[in-house]
């Protein structure tokens, strides 16, 4: 994620993600009331793929805060991501330790979590803003399928828009020679189902690893709360039933490739240098994740739901209506998003100066694309929430 706190940072520009982290408000408002404290009162939370900005420190806020007025007397919480993470604008952007939070001050009323709201449907209660610290905090580099915390160290484990991340690509989707070449595009997409396929197969393996570590990780009873992309549908192609085949996972994948396609048209690229470019994303299928916690056996599931993406259920309505009458906003907003994620990747792959052009056409792409109702965002994509509890 682009590091800083600067005009294409992650921190900046991470509003479709802060979209759908708020749906887990509820769920998690009312695991926390639920949730059986241990005897010393004393809580650990760890956020995995934390990256670097606001949003994750909002929902450490609403976290705390839900334990807090459960009677938890201390939490500690670890920040987890790469080791490449900026962790430093992440720690910069902390508001000072307030220890007054501990032992039995229950005057912070649960129902007034502090959302961060800008595009989403806020109540002004929800936009209160909180400038103290309220848990201890720590970070914690490493990739999160592998092992990161002692045994039944933690209580509450979260990880949101980051386990469609798998951690390396299939040699075989580089392979010229190889049918599942990624060719004419760089997401993993519907043009080739051997190269989803593969994919597939190294998200098995790694969420499957993913499990099983925080399952040792957590304190039994302890709770696992995800968030991440997959797709509708179980096929290997991206046929939905009723639907011709779509090229592309969703819209702003397509206003991506129409971008690639652009650099090549202009012949500022060649096809070569586009199609040696893969995002390691993987959008899993609801028969992918059932598989990998059926097969790791370490969790019961307390929900496991696909839901249509956040961009197209959250947002409010004032917040479509002006992107959706000014696609020059809109282009820019989601041109920037876009960068936020997976800029440095493009900026490594082709340089600053053709990054630059890159983005310029993203935006293009995306003026042209604007939609006339949210319902256009609704593709293949869609965004998986599961809560497991620890056996
Ligand atoms: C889109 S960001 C999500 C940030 C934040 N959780 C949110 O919802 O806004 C995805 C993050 O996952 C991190 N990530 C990807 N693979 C990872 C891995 N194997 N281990 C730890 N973090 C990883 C990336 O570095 C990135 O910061």
């Amino acid at each position: 994620m682009a590091p800083g706190s600067g005009t294409h940072s992650y921190a900046l520009n991470s509003w479709v993600q802060s979209l759908a982290i708020q749906r887990l408000h509820p769920i998690l408002r009312d695991a926390i009331n639920h949730f059986k404290l241990p005897r010393d009162g004393n809580i650990r939370v760890a956020d995995f793929g934390c990256s670097s900005g606001a949003n994750t420190l909002t929902f450490a806020n609403i976290i705390s805060i839900g334990f807090f007025a459960n009677g938890a007397s201390e939490i500690q919480y670890f920040f987890n991501d790469l080791s490449t993470n900026d962790f430093n604008t992440l720690f910069q952007q902390m508001p000072p330790l307030n220890v007054r939070f501990g032992g039995n001050d229950n005057s912070f009323d649960v129902n007034s979590l502090p959302l961060k709201s800008g595009f989403g449907r806020s109540t002004k209660k929800a936009e209160r803003k909180i400038d103290t610290r309220i848990y201890y905090a720590a970070a914690v580099p490493g990739s999160f399928y592998e092992r990161l915390f002692p045994s039944s160290s933690l209580h509450l484990v979260l990880s949101t828009n980051s386990l469609h991340w798998i951690p390396h690509l299939p040699e075989v989707v580089q392979n010229k020679a190889s049918i599942a070449y990624n060719k004419g595009q760089t997401f993993i997409n519907a043009q080739n189902p051997k190269a989803l396929e593969a994919c597939g197969e190294v998200f098995q393996e790694n969420f499957q690893k993913f499990l099983v570590h925080r399952a040792i990780e957590l304190a039994p009873g302890g709770l696992l709360v995800l968030l991440f992309r997959g797709r509708w549908t179980n096929l290997p192609t991206l046929e939905i039933v009723d639907e011709p085949p779509h090229r592309c996972m969703d819209f702003g994948m397509e206003a991506w490739e129409a971008s690639w396609d652009d650099l090549i048209f202009e012949g500022l690229i060649n096809a070569e240098l586009r199609d040696s470019f893969n995002i390691p994303i993987y959008h899993a299928s609801m028969e992918d994740v059932r598989m990998a916690i059926d097969k790791t056996n370490v969790f019961v599931i307390q929900k496991l739901e696909l839901l249509k993406q956040a961009i197209s259920t959250e947002m409010s309505k004032e917040v479509q209506n002006s992107l959706f009458e000014n696609p020059n906003l809109y282009g820019d907003l989601m041109s920037n998003a876009m960068r936020a994620t997976f800029g440095e990747l493009v900026e490594v792959h082709i340089g600053l100066e053709l990054a630059n052009i890159f983005f310029q056409r993203l935006k293009e792409n995306f003026v042209i694309r604007v939609p006339k109702t949210n319902d256009a965002f609704n593709k293949v994509s869609g965004e998986f929430l599961i809560v497991l509890v620890s056996k």
